[in-house]
């Protein structure tokens, strides 16, 4: 056999490749896994019946437009159906708004530390990160409007920011975005807005309105919890949207996620009774942790952030002990994705018996 392989870009000798959460060790009893900031509910039944009906016509291709997808979703947020783009989750739906904008000299602001995706995904499409580091784990827009440049292409807005929980108020957002250039993409990623209970936190689709360099990202993979099947779209202007339809892979949002799509709008407001229950756990969650000693800053998200810097692996590992996985970013902190009552008590008896907090 040749010793040779076959040369590939020499971007991927930089990283691995994308490392989703963990899920949690075996451990005798129960497991939880809070790594990935997942709905902890099963499908709802309607949703099921809809997904076992399109089962059976998989044989056929999906509809490479989503068309009627694409319709409820309009119908849904009150925007024309061509302002309206699909992808595969919200991360496919990047990768194609990256794939429009990148190439080589093009710059890429996010602030970080967000969601692990978008350097990822940058440096895939041939262009440069530009990252802007948090203040007080929030975007510092100020910074992030002074690192523009006429290479910037991009910017990510993501609020709440993943994995700190913290969101961007409205003001400041719309602020910002008044001076990012015309020809300047800025996209604000709300995977997980339904979680928002803060009337100042930043309403993507009001912003978005009049600005025609403005786009918003959104997921069915969180509150409508349909990860597994992946579907995100964008709701943009129409030459944006038509940017991302154009780099969008044929069938890349398949017929069973469609169809579950569709049913989770339609079904949305008993997805939303859940999506609250969540929201009363995270408080309650926070509110134990910050009450037991530890720092936790305030949160819109599905997740709390825990800024445990060079402890962050060690108590992974300590709740991976436990059987529960949650989401160390070393150096910087770890993330816990907020579930049902019982794995939210698993995770805080885990954190009690922890002593290296402090
Ligand atoms: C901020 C943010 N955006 C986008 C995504 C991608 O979600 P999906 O591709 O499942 O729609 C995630 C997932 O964790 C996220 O945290």
């Amino acid at each position: 056999m040749s010793e040779q392989y076959p040369r590939f870009r020499s971007i991927l000798d930089q990283f691995a490749g994308y490392k989703p959460g963990k899920p949690p060790t075996p451990a005798g009893g129960r497991t939880f896994k809070l790594s990935s900031n997942e709905s902890p509910y099963d499908p709802l039944p309607s949703v099921r019946a809809v997904l076992a009906d399109a089962a059976s016509q998989i044989n056929r291709y999906p509809d490479n437009g989503a068309a009627e997808l694409t319709d409820a979703i309009a119908s849904r947020f009150g925007v024309p159906a061509e302002h309206v783009a699909v992808g595969c989750g919200s991360v496919g739906v990047a990768q194609q708004l990256l794939e429009a904008v990148g190439e080589p000299g093009a710059e890429v602001i996010y602030a970080w530390r967000s969601f692990e995706a978008y350097p990822y995904l940058t440096e895939l499409a041939n262009a440069t990160s530009v990252q802007v580091p948090l203040l007080s784990y929030g975007h510092d827009l100020s910074a992030m409007a002074a690192a523009i440049t006429e290479r910037t292409r991009l910017i990510f807005v993501c609020t709440p920011n993943n994995p700190t929980g913290t969101p961007v108020g409205h003001r400041d957002l719309a602020e910002f975005l008044d001076v990012v250039p015309a020809d300047c993409l800025a996209v604000i990623d709300e995977a997980y807005v339904q979680y928002v209970r803060d009337p100042a936190v930043a309403d993507g689709l009001s912003l978005y309105v009049d600005r025609p360099n403005v786009a918003v990202l959104r997921t069915f993979s969180k509150a409508y919890g349909l990860a597994g099947l992946r579907v995100g779209f964008l709701i943009g202007h129409p030459p944006v949207a038509q940017a991302v339809r154009k780099t969008m892979l044929p069938f890349t949002v398949n017929s069973l996620a469609q169809a579950a799509a569709v049913a989770s709008l339609a079904a949305e407001s008993e997805l939303l009774e859940r999506v609250e229950l969540v929201v009363k756990e995270r408080d309650r969650v926070r509110g134990e942790l910050l009450d037991d000693g530890w720092t936790v800053p305030p949160t819109e998200a599905n997740f709390v952030w825990l800024p445990l810097a060079d402890r962050s692996a060690h108590f992974a590992d300590h709740c991976d002990a436990a059987g529960v996985s949650v989401r160390p970013y070393a150096p910087d902190g770890v993330r816990v994705t907020i579930a049902d009552a019982e794995a939210n008590d698993a995770f805080l008896a885990a954190a009690a018996r922890y002593s290296h907090r402090a």
